[in-house]
């Protein structure tokens, strides 16, 4: 079995003949895809909407509140406006996160480094955080509404879509909100090829002032402080995860301190996790392994801090958990920050 290496890393419909591939697929030596299913929009594998899914909690829901500008009483019209933007968005895809209201949890601030990425907001004077795959934009709002600047706040997704949904969620429009969002396929990113890390302070300067009209992060390269990346990284095979961490690592300051961080899913030995009643196989890197691609395959070894643990996750949504016992899930949670080194590395 060999991992498909010409179909595009992108969840778009490219040609008639190659199916929608939305997660990990494989080739067999006849180069037929075997596992490779449009899951998400696939009427046989899209899970119908749920609303006992719905289940924030207390730092969920003061966000929303704060944010979308509900009073605290207001808990049932709340639900009914994230059930009416819930639909519209399932229609454009089907992804398990909105379907599990993921969409609507602020994540990004229950991870372990995300005091420092604040940090790096308040040091640098042009410090830019880039949120990829940021689906409605959820996280980056919570950073902005946290204190990071948000001249230096932009989110990146395929779906131009999705944000637009955050927009109709948080009651924003492109003018009122202040963050830069990007419509781009990350692969798309263009960067020398190979795509390196640099190791020295770009010559260029990006002006704040640029970023209202950036037209694409490959603008970028070398500047940016903070990229977050969460359930992104395992909706790739083995080899776009690395192409993609490759390109994340090309966009990061060389600064120390400068952060690749996220959560996604993971599993204590590499290899293909399948998703509950489908044959098709999510690629999960371990720790260790994780570790090793950034350490050593992205960066130079030594250049980088890799930090990467798994958290198990007990859920609630019988189509993502199993009926088997021993089927356990687990998200990684992981960090990669560029470290001071008196050693040359180009
Ligand atoms: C599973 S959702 C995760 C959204 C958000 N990061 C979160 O944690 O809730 C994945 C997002 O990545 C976007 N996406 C998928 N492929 C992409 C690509 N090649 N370039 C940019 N965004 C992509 C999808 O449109 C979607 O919004």
């Amino acid at each position: 079995m060999i991992s498909c290496p010409t179909v595009r890393p992108t969840d778009f419909q490219l040609s008639p003949t190659i199916p929608l591939v939305p997660f990990n697929f494989m080739l067999n030596d006849s180069g037929v895809v075997e596992t490779g299913r449009p899951i998400y929009n696939d009427a046989k594998h899209k899970a119908p909407l749920d609303e006992n899914l719905y289940r924030p909690d207390e730092r969920v829901l003061g966000f929303l509140k704060a944010q979308i500008g509900f009073g605290i009483d207001d808990d049932e019209a709340l639900k009914q406006h994230i059930f009416t933007v819930q639909r519209k968005a399932y229609d454009i895809y089907g992804y398990p996160c909105i379907r599990q209201f993921g969409f609507i949890d602020p994540q990004i601030s229950e991870l372990p480094v995300y005091p420092r990425v604040l940090q790096l907001g308040r040091e640098r004077e042009d410090g830019i955080l880039v949120d990829i795959g940021c689906g409605f934009g959820t996280d980056i709002r919570k950073a902005v509404a946290d204190g990071f600047p948000s001249k230096g706040a932009i989110a990146c997704d395929l779906r131009k879509e999705f944000w637009d949904y955050g927009h109709e969620l948080f009651k924003t429009t492109e003018e009122t909100c202040p963050i830069k969002f990007i419509h781009e396929n990350v692969f798309d990113v263009a960067a020398p090829d190979p795509h390196s890390p640099l190791y020295t302070t770009p010559s260029t300067h990006i002006l704040p002032e640029s970023l209202r009209s950036l037209a694409s992060l490959s603008t970028l390269r070398g500047h940016i402080s903070a990229i977050h990346a969460s359930c992104f990284f395992h909706l790739f095979g083995e080899n776009e995860q690395l192409q993609l961490a490759k390109i994340l690592a090309s966009l990061l300051s060389p600064l120390p301190g400068s952060v690749i961080f996220g959560t996604h899913a993971g599993l204590p030995e590499q290899g293909l996790r399948m998703i509950p009643r489908t044959d098709v196989g999510v690629f999960c890197h371990s720790p260790q392994s994780w570790r090793q691609l950034w350490d050593g395959t992205v960066f130079a070894k030594g250049s980088v801090q890799a930090d990467a643990e798994l958290v198990e996750i007990h859920g609630t949504d019988s189509r993502v958990t199993d009926a088997r016992n021993d089927f356990k899930l687990f998200r990684l949670v992981w960090s990669i920050t560029r470290v001071e080194s008196s050693q040359s590395y180009e």
